[in-house]
């Protein structure tokens, strides 16, 4: 990715925002809203089912992109981006890819493996590849398959997470990579997306917090227990797909675990199959959610979300303006 093109990219956004891509959550009227909103909207290609919905989804966004920008032709509108796990088990991922090079996707994000692939083709088309690691070894073999930029998961993210701090990770990979960062982990509120650039981030990469907005394909339940839960509630434990990951303790308890002590997972057990809901129980049951969760207290619409953020985020600039004067 060219400096113009990142530049090209911050500047198409009204708030420094990746709106990250959510299993079973995100589906297109969240990934509408969210770029309408002026942050990048995402989901994962896994969520349209069955697959030939993918295609479909990418038309009903575009269209309504399209008309949006004719509508308002100086409003900051963002692009939208689109998750690929790359993984063995992903039996879709030669059809999904397919489906998002015939769109031109400008955005993919790539999970779990080193994308060789993927990366070649979105960069013949000349979109951009951001690839999601949780360590510096991750984050140099990704650049070594031609990602354009880094989204490092550190501790407290929901879903799949690292463990280490952003105020570890973000230097230690600033110091061989000058192109975009994402930092996710927790992020939830305006002056947090201020402090994810303070620590050497572009953009600030938000799960969590958009799970509780009026556009989230989630149960009112799931959206209930984001409202009542806090940072203590958040456990994290690779038993439901093999992989570490951060998940409510009350969706833990009601499905019949003792959150305090659960197996370890099976990395072999993963499976991603053909993004079947059926095969997602982790998901469907257990639900995902980062550290961030206490910072949660409605379910706004995405716009109403988005713009509390963009007030946040203003207000923490001013203080730290005057805490300079
Ligand atoms: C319920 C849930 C489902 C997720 N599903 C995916 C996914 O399918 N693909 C992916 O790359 N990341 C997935 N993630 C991780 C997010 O993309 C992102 O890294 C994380 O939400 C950021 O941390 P935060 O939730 O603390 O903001 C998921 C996260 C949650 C909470």
């Amino acid at each position: 990715m060219t400096p113009a093109q990142k530049n090209a990219l911050l500047d198409s956004l009204a708030l420094p925002v990746l709106a990250a891509p959510m299993f079973i959550v995100s589906g297109p009227e969240l990934v509408i809203a969210q770029c309408k909103a002026g942050i990048v909207g995402s989901f994962p290609a896994l969520n349209a089912r069955p697959a030939a919905a993918l295609d479909e989804w990418l038309t009903q966004i575009e269209t309504e992109l399209v008309a949006e920008r004719k509508l308002h032709p100086t409003r900051k509108i963002a692009p939208y981006a689109v998750n690929q796990i790359v993984h063995s088990s992903n039996a879709r991922l030669e059809e999904d890819m397919a489906t998002c090079v015939a769109h031109r996707v400008p955005i993919v994000i790539t999970s779990l493996r080193a994308p060789d692939e993927v990366v070649k083709h979105v960069h013949g088309y000349g979109g951009v590849v951001f690839h999601d690691v949780i360590s510096v070894r991750h984050a140099q073999r990704a650049l070594e398959a031609g990602v354009d930029g880094l989204i490092l998961v550190c501790a407290g993210a929901g879903g799949h997470a690292g463990t280490l701090s952003p105020f570890a990770l973000v230097p230690e990979v600033r110091r061989f990579f000058d192109g975009p960062i994402m930092l996710s982990g927790a992020i939830a509120s305006g002056s947090s997306i201020l402090a994810a650039q303070a620590a050497g981030a572009d953009l600030a990469y938000m799960g969590t917090r958009f799970i509780a907005t009026r556009e989230a394909r989630a149960q009112a339940e799931y959206k209930d227990m984001l409202v009542e839960a806090s940072a203590a509630d958040i456990v994290y434990t690779s038993l439901f797909t093999g992989v570490h990951g951060n998940y409510i303790k009350q969706s833990i308890v009601r499905a019949g675990l003792d959150p305090d002590n659960l197996p370890v997972g099976d990395k072999r057990t993963m499976n991603f199959g053909s993004g079947d809901i059926t095969e997602a129980k982790a998901w469907r049951d257990i639900w995902g959610a980062g550290q961030g969760i206490g910072q949660i207290s409605n379910v706004p619409s995405t716009a109403e979300l988005v713009s509390q953020l963009a007030s946040e985020y203003h207000a923490a600039r001013s203080r730290l303006s005057l805490l300079q004067a």
